[in-house]
């Protein structure tokens, strides 16, 4: 499995907070059958000229010697579209998923649609493909909506355990991935348990094993190999009943 949004480059964001705390992810990330990885920290599109600041460097530097054997580790970032890329920071790729032409990008949870679909435009149009994250966190999520970044050449990264959540983001989550409308699955670990192979294992339970291939192993291959990406086929998830009542009634108490 292949998992492209993480943040474990240590002490930089809200993720990991030490070389050792990644590494000891990273170990049982490896021996849970991730061969790779993407070091994606939060930066705002509005701070970043050219590539990740000086103290990102520091942070891979310091970790780059301690990787455990078993995963390759690979750098990108998760930007914040509060404005649009600047020319040098499409031309050099330093922010992009291991120098490719995709960069995962993330908006404001009530960001709103015209604003969102207008930053993903100029993405596009720089020549640069958004992988757009955990779209379901966002007010403005639907099918419908989710179709249109898609169609203007935007891609969907669903958060992998998200799916199987007993919520409202739960229930958007797999309408996406339902609909054929999900191109990725990543963990979005921040320094935790998190990992893909819960859902890679729950997803093959309920028959949908060439899904999680594509969702967790072909595309984010393709990714990073700067390749086309293929459209993932439409599967029912379902979550029993009780479960999703557990989920609402948590939900309404919070
Ligand atoms: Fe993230």
């Amino acid at each position: 499995m292949i998992d492209l949004h993480s943040h474990l480059l240590p002490g930089v964001d809200d993720g990991s907070r030490s070389v050792e705390q990644s590494v000891g992810v990273l170990t049982r990330m490896a021996a849970a059958g991730i061969t790779d990885i993407v070091l994606t920290p939060h930066l705002d599109a509005s701070r970043v000229l050219e590539g990740p600041p000086p103290e990102h460097d520091e942070a891979f530097a310091a970790l780059s010697p301690l990787i455990p054997s078993g995963i390759r580790v690979h750098r990108g970032a998760e930007i914040m579209l509060d404005r649009a890329l600047t020319p040098r920071v499409v031309a050099t790729r330093r922010v992009t998923l291991g120098g490719s032409r995709y960069v995962l990008v993330e908006f404001t949870r009530l960001v709103a649609s015209r604003a969102a679909t207008t930053a993903l435009h100029q993405v596009v149009k720089a020549g640069l493909v958004p992988l757009v994250a955990h779209p379901e966190r966002y007010q403005v999520c639907s099918p419908a909506q989710v179709r249109q970044w898609r169609d203007l050449g935007a891609l969907i990264q669903v958060d992998a355990n998200t799916l199987f959540a007993a919520s409202g983001r739960g229930d958007r989550a797999r309408q996406l991935v339902g609909q054929g409308l999900a191109d990725v699955l990543a963990a979005d670990n921040h320094g935790d348990v998190r990992t893909l192979a819960d859902p890679f294992r729950r997803l093959v339970e309920a028959g949908h094993e060439e899904v999680a291939q594509v969702l967790m192993v072909a595309n984010p291959a393709a990714i990073l190999a700067d390749q086309p990406t293929e459209q993932v086929e439409a599967c029912e998830i379902t979550m029993p009943l009780f479960q999703r009542l557990k989920g609402w009634l948590g939900e309404l108490k919070e």
